[in-house]
């Protein structure tokens, strides 16, 4: 039996990182891993999607670059090349990460981890494929799983390979003539956005009147017209009922309809990884599926942490990579607490969108007399020098003299959100922000124009 200060169940970013920070603090750690190292965020989440996005992104540059004086002949996208360079990408970053570890001394199981229960003396047991660890701190970072729910002929589908998840749909190798898309979500619209690009029929059944969930209302109308020009088609409003033979049966204003298509993508969100992992031996709590921690992320049970997907908050990996930093700094008995106030969030699509904090619907929701400014991107000089006909904008939303929320669309904003993440996480006030000095020519400059509305 072999002990570890600190044992890590789940090598994604909150599980490697919650490992590597303990080691850096001194402690013996160990991370418990069953698949690949890196998790969904690494291996079929973030990276491989940004990955094909990028090429689709240059392939439309390509085709539609008339209006800035590029004329490319016979321009053309090799889908099975796309995978080959994010199987590529995605193996590089994976040993990028065993190499980190390792470098920290980390010793990592390529097993299945479930808790085994408390010994003797108190320390926690956990089983790791057939070998058995002690620790005496368990961080559980096991993250979770595209949701599938209980629609009939849905399970039939993904058997039959005519209903895929994020997972699978990141490996085929033929684009499909049409696909449909169950869900308007990021994950929904990040993939609708590539297969597209490539050609195919592609129509978004999203069962709510508007697509990218808590996105500002305008900032989402913006961005489905975008994809409605480029020829994606929108059910809204259509609860997804069954799946077919080769059709997706849907209620649109209480009619049954039905969309016929090559390939269905199933992205109607996710649900944590709790079953099978032993939560039970040591009585840790958990609700509707994920486990319950507080904002030091400890579960019901003294010495058990969890981050990330499992415990079901923000499912982003920036958000596990800071609630694991949150875990390991609470192990080595400093203070440190989780605030969720200014966690940005972005969806990859072309255009991108950005947000992060209150918009000024969810901000009056709340009982707070919010202001809202709003300044078109065409303000910026580079954004008029690099984007014909662009519809970009900031929304900037005010609490009296303190900025809580900022919502954009438009180029680059996946880059310039943390600027605006910092100004409101340190509760700047708009005198301070007014001196900050941005960079010019660039798009984020529209920012500092909305603090002088
Ligand atoms: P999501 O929660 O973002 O969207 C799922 C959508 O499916 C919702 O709009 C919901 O109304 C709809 N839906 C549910 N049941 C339906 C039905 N029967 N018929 C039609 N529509 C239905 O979930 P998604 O896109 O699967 O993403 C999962 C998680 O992964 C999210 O928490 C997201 O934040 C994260 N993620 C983040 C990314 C990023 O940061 N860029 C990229 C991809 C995923």
């Amino acid at each position: 039996m072999i002990f570890f200060d600190v044992c890590v169940i789940g090598g994604g970013p909150g599980g490697y990182l919650a490992a590597e920070r303990a080691a850096q603090a001194g402690k013996s750690a160990c991370v418990v891993e069953k698949r690949a190292l890196g998790g969904v965020c690494l291996n079929e989440g973030c990276i491989p999607t940004k990955t094909l996005l990028n090429s689709a992104k240059m392939y439309d540059y390509a085709t539609g670059g008339a209006r800035y004086g590029l004329s490319v002949e016979g321009a053309s996208l090799d889908h099975s090349k796309v995978i080959d360079r994010k199987n590529m990408v995605v193996k590089q970053l994976v040993a990028g990460v065993a190499a980190k570890l390792k470098q920290h001394e980390v010793r990592v199981f390529s097993a299945e981890g479930r808790i085994v229960g408390k010994n003797a003396e108190g320390l926690i047991e956990i089983e790791a494929g057939d070998e058995r660890v002690t620790c005496r701190d368990l961080i559980i970072a096991t993250g979770s799983e595209a949701a599938v729910p209980p629609i009939p002929g849905a399970r039939e589908g993904i058997e039959r390979g005519f209903v895929v998840t994020n997972r699978e749909i990141l490996d085929i190798r033929t684009v499909p003539g049409s696909l449909c898309v169950i869900g308007g979500g990021v994950i929904g619209l990040e993939m609708a956005s590539y297969f597209r690009t490539l050609g195919a029929q592609v129509t978004v059944l999203e069962m709510l009147p508007a697509i990218a969930g808590a996105t500002d209302a305008e900032i989402a109308g913006i961005l489905q017209k975008n994809y409605q020009k480029k020829g994606v088609a929108f059910k809204l409003g259509c609860k997804v009922t069954s799946i077919g033979d080769n059709c997706v049966i849907y209620e649109e204003n209480g009619e049954s309809k039905s969309a016929q298509c090559e390939l269905v993508l199933m992205a109607v969100g996710r649900r944590p990884n709790t079953r099978d992992i032993g939560l039970e031996a040591l009585g840790i709590e958990t609700e509707r599926g994920a486990v319950v921690v507080d904002e030091r992320q400890r579960t019901s049970c003294g010495h058990v942490y969890a981050v990330g997907d499992v415990t079901a908050k923000l499912m982003l990996a920036h958000v596990a990579y800071r609630q694991a930093e949150v875990a390991v700094n609470v192990i080595c008995g400093a203070d440190d607490v989780m605030d969720y106030s200014a966690v940005p969030a972005v969806i990859y699509t072309s255009p991108e969108v950005a947000c992060c904090g209150e918009t000024l619907a969810s901000a009056q929701s709340k009982g707070i007399d919010a202001r809202e400014v709003s300044v078109s991107m065409r303000y910026s000089g580079r954004y008029l020098a690099e984007v014909a006909g662009g519809d970009g904008l900031v929304k900037l939303v005010f609490d009296g003299r303190r900025l809580i929320g900022a919502h954009m669309i438009g180029s680059y904003v996946s880059e310039s959100i943390w600027g605006v993440a910092v100004m409101i996480g340190q509760k700047m006030s708009v005198e301070q922000m007014k001196k900050v000095i941005f960079p010019h020519p660039t798009v984020c400059e529209v920012i500092r124009e909305g603090l002088f509305e």
